[in-house]
């Protein structure tokens, strides 16, 4: 049936209860997205709360107003939302022409970022809007909208009485995008400046791919199994790999963001780095916020880029250019005929602690690559002595473990076993354990269970301050590393990227291994 659904709320396909996931109509909060007629709300945010209150996370009546700078009227802004839920939302949409009762939870108001008495006017439609719902008035606010806005925004919140004190009721929240600042400089400017706003129990740095379901499996298997964990350390992994490999370009729309920007800030400084917190960091003391992120924060600030060797030795950059998957990335719209923007980039780091001291971490992210995928593999060591070699037998490979975070979602382990046979031999053979086969649920889109726990007050999956700062402070090391730096390698479009990026284990064992 259409819209909310009217059965009892909700277990999954194994019979535990979920309730305590769900937010009442006295723990709701009004939503706000700055920036709501951009991609991001289209695709992703929208989308994620319609599914959300699908499935009866959410109270039936609910308040989610877009704010952007342009003078939208509501009717369109639902009908844009009615289209955008028609082509992203993984569950459907409701009423088929009008995506209701859904979409009638919409709301539009305009606010200019820079203009004080949009702020008190936003203010006025909030008290209005949960006055007639009866709404308690806790306001989560999501900053989608470019960082450069962001202080801004904070400050005519402050200013327009929308963000209550700290542990009020009821309360406010920021959710503020990635990415967070430019640099390091303008990270801690931003920090600094919405601390002075909110405090950091009120901020939610959100970094998707932590919300996503196989990220989060990673520490169900490094910390829920006592089998992994004695073997992620120096003794035993050989080095680690983690390939964010996407197949999509500019899209004709992200160019000119995109070309300011590039690999290293895109995706190497927030996803790549978190997930390599996660396959790095000790065990936490609890699953909590403050211990999740205290042990993040280790990793963070034990990483290093050899910078001391040099750069072509642990560092390539890359840019796509015409192949098998269209153009070149200089010809896509907004990119300038000049650039040298990296589409690409494979690094060799460190992790500077008792664990992992020696151990490389290649890191490679990529657009325009020949498959998407995700992936971390982490490949052992041999083992001490090689039993079999006076047999004639060899060992082809050592173990490798591979969580698969999309697609094709799951984790497997290669191991040597004996084929059948008088002679003895020894092949590799896998273990694979994949989710659409393990279980029935369709896996949640990351930014559902990010927008539950920021309205739950939960911030686990969110970046600290701390955080942020240090991770920028690897890609500033990184950048002044590259101020010399030839022009990226080039890369046919469609491809595993540029055959350089081998070069970077010259000192070690082993290549990139596609999947
Ligand atoms: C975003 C980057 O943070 O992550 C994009 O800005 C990238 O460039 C995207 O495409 C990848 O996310 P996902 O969930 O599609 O892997």
């Amino acid at each position: 049936m259409p819209g909310h659904p009217t059965a009892d709320f909700v277990h999954d396909t194994a019979g535990r209860d979920l309730t305590r996931f769900r937010i009442g109509d006295e723990d709701m909060a009004t939503i706000v997205i700055f920036g709501a007629t951009g991609d991001l709300a289209q695709r992703k945010l929208i989308p994620a709360i319609y599914n959300l209150w699908h499935a009866k996370y959410l109270p039936e009546r609910i308040a989610v107003v877009g704010a952007a700078r342009r003078p939208f009227d509501e009717n369109t802004f639902r009908q844009d939302m009615c289209e955008a839920l028609k082509q992203h939302s993984r569950t459907g949409h409701g009423d088929s022409d009008t995506c209701d009762p859904f979409v009638s939870n919409l709301y539009y108001q305009q606010v200019r970022f820079d203009n004080a008495g949009d702020y008190s006017r936003l203010r006025r439609r909030l008290e209005g809007l949960e006055s007639n719902l009866g709404a308690p008035g806790n306001r989560l606010y999501y900053m989608s909208a470019a960082p450069e806005f962001f202080a801004m925004i904070a400050e005519h919140l402050g200013e327009a009485g929308c963000i209550y004190a700290p542990g009020d009721t009821p309360w406010s929240r920021v959710v503020a995008e990635k990415p967070f600042g430019f640099d390091l400089e303008s990270a801690r400017e931003l920090n600094q400046k919405i601390g002075q706003v909110l405090a950091e129990k009120q901020i939610f740095r959100i970094d998707h791919y932590l919300g996503k379901e196989t990220v989060q499996n990673m520490l169900a298997v490094r910390f829920g199994n006592a089998i992994f964990e004695p073997l992620f350390s120096q003794k035993y992994v050989d080095h680690v790999q983690i390939t964010v490999a996407e197949t999509v370009g500019m899209e004709g729309r992200r160019g000119p963001f995109y070309d300011h920007v590039g690999a290293l800030r895109d995706v190497v400084q927030n996803h790549a780095l978190q997930l390599l917190c996660l396959v790095a960091m000790e065990p936490p003391v609890r699953f909590d916020a403050k211990s999740m992120r205290d042990e993040k924060l280790k990793v963070l600030t034990s990483i290093h880029a050899p910078v001391d060797e040099p750069l072509e030795d642990w560092c390539v950059r890359g840019q796509y250019t015409e192949g098998p998957a269209g153009a070149g990335y200089r010809d896509e719209e907004g990119v300038d005929k000049q650039s040298q923007t990296e589409t690409y980039v494979a690094l060799r780091l460190f992790v500077d602690d008792w664990r992992w001291a020696g151990v490389p971490f290649f890191v490679r992210t990529g657009k325009r690559m020949k498959e998407r995928v995700t992936e971390i593999m982490v490949q052992f060591r041999d083992p001490p002595m090689h039993l079999f070699r006076e047999l004639g037998a060899e060992l082809p490979e050592t173990n490798v473990l591979v969580f698969r975070i999309q697609p094709d979602e799951g984790v497997s382990l290669t191991f040597n076993a004996k084929p059948p046979g008088m002679d003895f031999a020894v092949q590799p053979v896998a273990m694979n354990f994949t989710y659409g086969a393990a279980f029935k649920e369709d896996l949640p889109e990351a930014y559902e269970r990010l927008l539950l726990d920021a309205i739950r007050g939960d911030s686990t999956l969110f970046m600290r301050s701390d955080e942020i700062e240090n991770a920028w402070s690897i890609i500033s090391d990184i950048h002044q590393a590259w101020a010399d730096a030839p022009p990226p390698e080039q890369y046919a479009a469609g491809t595993w990227g540029p055959s350089a990026a081998d070069r970077i284990f010259k000192h070690c064992r082993g290549t990139w291994l596609n999947p």
